[in-house]
């Protein structure tokens, strides 16, 4: 084979890559600069772009018109008037680099190009956020607000008036001091919080079915769609935001083009009078000197970047003299005294591996997406929640699926999409266990909720930990000294595995634990016998079966009277109970239902705890059974309302008139009628004291 088929072989070879990798850069930007809607990240954007870029170099024959290596920005959308701009709208040189090298390669750059030798002093510049939104030019004649544009390709933009009008911070007229035509630039975004409520809205409205409304994958895709929107009155109601950072056109003449000397000497003096006439400028902006002082800049604002309301990309480095500025000049699109520094994407592509479901300490299922590992937002992401099945199926992400991951913030690592045309043939839609993977008991979603739950409760060891905090609380089986970090020792150390393991524990292995004491074994271990004499009430609380509280535990045991009656009770039965409803009655029976809690109870019935047990309704709750009660006049020890409820509490009738079935009549201070009939019936007359003894369950 001759040499010169050799390279035509990798030419053609070449070639057709060129082809496919033009082919998907166009699919994307379509999809990103039209339809606001990226299917992949900007950071994968960028390598297809670079690799294209690299390819073409190297080959320069391959190079095509259409290529969008040759294409800077965006396409007009035709829905909007075509705007020229009077000064081209520039992008600035990116440099990728991590760390020191990228500020320092810019510096050495600069005072090359100004000659300045290693003795002359630091360059002064200004440091400024790279703001992640889209770049709009305000233009405003004799101070009034007349046009507003995207950057579109550089040349012309589109005519956004109508929508940028509605963003508050921009003022839409200026001080009288303003010259007669000013060109602003600067970035429109979005903040965290205000996409979050977006979001947040936009899913409701999906929720309530109607049509044609999606969420946004992130601020600077919701911000570019709110500018974008043909509607102003839907734009209104998108929160946008704004920062200023530039000087598009400034004339003192209606042309509008600039001619005379600028009226600053500096970048930063020009930012302060952007602010003076009401534009907002990132008060992070700073200026520095030299190389160390971008550094500097660069590492500051890493560290601040996750709480900072609004996202960014990097940081943007300028020449602060503007003289200085006007003698460096641009190459080709891009001005020399400036350039963006990045710092790592916040959105990354990777794949799911498996979709784990995880239980939480309170029985909660969280499906979690396993990822092949991919560096996001500065870290080194393996798993993302899906929050719940919902959730899961909302977003569908399937295992096997490319999806966009993004960190943002301190926001834990979310999966914003799924790449579907990579989807492998046969992928599943998720689907939620119907058993807990960590204990086998049945997984339950409550009617109205989005979260499933393991019923295992006592049982599962992934609620060990929670089980044993609220038995041994304080308004549970009161535990005195078995506070929430010994139930960690004694879990992880082994020694507890099931809330009967407490009562079978030893004195030497209390005393082994951190900062135990013999003494503090000892009153331990005495708390735990002395918590075995208790009541049913308080038992069933401390189960912390979901839904059972205080006042319902109580309730329960007075109703049943016996803890194997409840245990045995339908639901129709437990409905009966007071204050006990469908979902209440629902979580009893489950939890009762379950193999494992019976064992529980068993477990602990036989480690010696008991209670007393009566029978269902014991007449001895209710002390003041058949008893009727007629109350009259002002009482000294609480209202008449109170008074009421207390004795119905206790079984009594109150009646409102005296007769002669009335079996005692309480008589306050300023008593009428009803302390006369009574005398006149002969009905015992009781006063306060009379009132406290017949609550107290004894009869006067
Ligand atoms: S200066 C002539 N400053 O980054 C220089 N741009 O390609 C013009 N951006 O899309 C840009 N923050 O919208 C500048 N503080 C900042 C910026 C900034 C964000 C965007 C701009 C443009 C891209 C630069």
């Amino acid at each position: 084979m001759s040499q010169s088929d050799l390279f035509g072989e990798a030419s053609a070879d070449v070639s057709v890559k060129a082809a496919q990798l033009r082919e998907r850069l166009h699919h994307h930007a379509h999809a990103y600069y039209t339809l606001d809607a990226p299917e992949i990240p900007d950071a994968e954007y960028d390598r297809l772009f670079r690799e294209l870029q690299a390819l073409e170099s190297a080959h320069p024959e391959i190079l095509t018109a259409d290529s969008p290596t040759q294409r800077v920005g965006g396409r007009v959308l035709e829905a909007f008037a075509v705007v020229h701009h009077a000064v081209p709208m520039l992008s600035i040189r990116t440099e990728t680099d991590t760390e020191a090298s990228g500020a320092e390669a810019f510096d050495a750059r600069i005072r090359k190009e100004l000659g300045l030798s290693a003795e002359e002093p630091a360059v002064d510049y200004v440091a400024e956020l790279k703001f992640d939104g889209l770049a709009m030019s305000l233009r405003y004649e004799n101070g009034l607000l007349v046009q507003a544009a995207t950057r579109g390709d550089g040349e012309s933009g589109e005519d956004v008036t109508a929508n940028i009008r509605t963003i508050g911070q921009i003022p839409l007229r200026l001080p009288p001091d303003a010259p007669q035509v000013l060109e602003v630039r600067g970035e429109v975004y979005m903040r965290r919080d205000d996409f979050e409520a977006l979001n947040e809205r936009q899913r409701q409205r999906i929720a309530a079915g109607m049509k044609g409304e999606k969420t946004f994958v992130n601020p600077r895709n919701a911000a570019a769609g709110a500018v974008r929107q043909l509607d102003s009155g839907i734009a209104a109601e998108r929160p946008l935001s704004f920062f200023a950072y530039g000087l598009g056109a400034l004339s003192d003449s209606a042309e509008g083009l600039t001619t005379g000397p600028l009226p600053w000497h500096t970048h930063f003096d020009m930012l302060q009078q952007f602010k003076a006439w009401g534009f907002p400028v990132a008060h992070q902006t700073a200026c520095v000197q030299g190389a160390a002082g971008l550094v500097a800049f660069h590492q500051n604002m890493a560290a601040a970047r996750d709480a900072l309301p609004f996202d960014i990309d990097g940081v943007v480095y300028k020449v602060n003299d503007l003289a200085l500025q006007a003698r460096l000049g641009f190459v080709t699109r891009e001005p020399r005294w400036a350039v963006a520094h990045k710092y790592p994407a916040q959105e990354e592509m990777t794949t799911v591996q498996a979709i784990d479901v995880q239980v939480g300490r309170t029985g909660k299922l969280t499906p979690v997406a396993k990822l092949a590992p991919v560096f996001v937002g500065g870290v080194t992401v393996t798993n993302a929640t899906l929050h719940n099945e919902l959730e899961a199926r909302r977003k569908d992400v399937r295992v096997g699926d490319t999806v966009i991951v993004r960190r943002a913030g301190d926001v834990i690592p979310e999966v914003v999409s799924v790449v579907l045309d990579r989807r492998p043939a046969h992928a599943a839609p998720f689907s939620m266990l119907t058993h807990c993977p960590v204990c086998g008991s049945l997984a339950e979603r409550e009617e109205g909720e989005a979260d499933h739950r393991c019923s295992g409760g006592l049982f599962c060891s992934a609620q060990r930990k929670q089980a044993l905090w609220h038995f041994a609380h304080r308004r549970a089986m009161d535990i005195e000294g078995l506070g929430d970090k010994l139930v960690d020792q004694l879990v992880d150390a082994g020694m507890v595995n099931t809330l009967a393991d407490l009562y079978h524990l030893k004195l030497d292995d209390v005393a082994k634990m951190d900062r135990m004491a013999e003494k503090s074994a000892v009153n331990l271990l005495q708390a735990l016998a002395q918590s075995k004499q208790t009541t049913l009430g308080r038992f069933l609380f401390s189960l912390g079966i979901r839904h059972v509280g205080e006042a319902t535990a109580k309730e329960l045991a007075r109703h049943f009277g016996q803890l194997d009656a409840i245990m045995a009770a339908s639901e129709d039965a437990l409905l009966q109970v007071a204050d006990v409803g469908p979902v209440v009655a629902h979580s009893i029976h489950t939890f009762f239902a379950q193999p494992h809690n019976r064992e529980v109870v068993q477990a602990l019935r036989d480690a010696g705890l008991n209670w007393p047990e009566g029978d269902a309704l014991a007449p001895i709750a209710m002390p003041l059974a058949g008893v009727t009660v007629v109350l009259t006049g002002t009482l000294q020890s609480m209202g008449r309302d109170e008074a009421k409820e207390q004795l119905e509490a206790l079984g009594a009738k109150v009646a409102g008139s005296v007769s002669k079935k009335t079996h005692y009549v309480v008589a306050g201070a300023e008593a009428g009628s009803k302390l006369d009939k009574a005398l006149a019936l002969g009905v015992p007359v009781l006063d306060d004291a009379g009132l406290a003894l017949l609550l107290s369950g004894e009869k006067p």
